[in-house]
């Protein structure tokens, strides 16, 4: 039975124990997509799984998050207005980094200033870059040892990081075009990045597409964008902090299908944020070994003891399949050679 490409703007998730065939699957459900003429962004955090897709199509450009992508997190994107960019920076910054409401309203004051002091707000395009807001966070004169003190310095200890492991990416007024980016298909390797930096690369990409799709009113119509994201435990670790509320992922997850961009994701196991499985109509589990897995997946798709009984006894290729309104059914995929 042949899944609809447009029903990935509903998302969706697949588990299996290492080798048990999810990135072959991934692999192929993203050549079907292109082959449609829909663009894939894929984020690789570990494996390099995804760069020989290149040889197949040689238009798909592999990026590897430090040394090749070039971003100003405080640039605005036209149609993007810059109040609605300030506050979608200053939102996945904290929420990627665990900051509290402290830290978000004094971010939020230092890149307002900037903004102001560069005339942002009236259509002005000299945008700070993360330096001028590093710098703009040290000339505050607050006391030492206070609040709002630990808030700055948070801050600026994350700032410096991103600057010190990245420093291209972040050095140029200008970056990729999103109008561009949203047309394009990449792999990103976001291999040399700390798992929060990596998260917020991935987060801001996402939202910057989404904003763009809504400012360009872009809705309803069919999928525009796939997202994938093998070994995704990265992306939306379980027991996030409660302070901070739903990891940005599942912000994206619950509103990205109005605009069409589906996300694909992948783990060894379900010890990942369980907003993901909430918000994925396609569930699949592949062969797992774990008692403790196989329970998990047996409650997350409603099978019954026999189905999740068979879950370690799957071959290579093969998924128990769940989507809504159908019994679960065993689907056999095609291997995808790539190298
Ligand atoms: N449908 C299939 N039919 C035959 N062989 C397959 C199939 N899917 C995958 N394989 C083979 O099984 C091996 C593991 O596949 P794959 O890399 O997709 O697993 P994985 O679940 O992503 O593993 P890991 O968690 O370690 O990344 C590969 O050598 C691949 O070629
Ligand atoms: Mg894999």
């Amino acid at each position: 039975m042949p899944y609809p490409l447009s029903l990935l703007m509903q998302h969706g998730c697949n588990i299996g124990a290492s080798g048990s065939g999810k990135s072959n699957f991934l692999t192929s459900t993203f050549l079907q997509t292109m082959r449609h003429g829909i663009p894939v962004w894929i984020f690789d955090r570990d494996k390099q799984d995804y760069r020989h897709l290149y040889r197949i199509n040689p238009e798909i450009m592999v990026l590897d998050a430090v040394d090749h992508l070039i971003v100003n997190p405080l640039e605005v994107h036209a149609p993007i207005g810059p109040k609605q960019h300030l506050i979608m920076f200053v939102t996945i910054f904290c929420k990627t980094n665990n900051l509290l409401d402290g830290a978000e309203a004094l971010l939020l004051k230092a890149v307002n200033e900037l903004y102001l002091e560069r005339g942002i707000f009236d259509g002005g395009t000299d945008y700070p870059t993360l330096a001028d807001l590093l710098e703009k966070l040290k000339g505050y004169v607050i006391k030492g040892g206070s609040r709002p003190a630990g808030f700055r310095d948070s801050i600026i200890t994350r700032l410096e990081s991103y600057l010190l492991t990245s420093p291209r990416t972040y050095s140029f007024r200008r970056g990729f075009p999103i109008d561009k980016l949203a047309e394009m298909t990449f792999v990103l390797e976001v291999k040399g990045l700390s798992e929060r930096h990596a998260r917020f690369v991935m987060t801001f990409l996402l939202y910057l597409l989404f904003l763009y799709r809504i400012a360009t009113n872009q809705r309803g119509t069919g999928l525009r964008n796939l997202i994938g994201i093998d070994e995704g435990a990265w992306a939306a670790p379980p027991g996030y902090n409660d302070n901070i509320g739903h990891p940005p992922l599942a912000s994206i997850l619950s509103m990205a299908r109005e605009t069409g961009i589906g996300i694909l994701f992948a783990n060894q196991s379900l010890h990942v944020n369980e907003s993901i499985f909430v918000n994925s109509r396609l569930k699949m589990v592949m062969r797992l070994g774990s008692g403790n897995d196989i329970d998990r997946a047996r409650k997350m798709m409603a099978l019954s003891k026999e189905q999740a009984d068979y879950i370690p006894k799957l071959d290579v290729g093969q998924a128990i399949v769940r989507i809504p309104k159908v019994d679960p059914f065993l689907i056999r995929t095609p291997r995808i050679p790539l190298e």
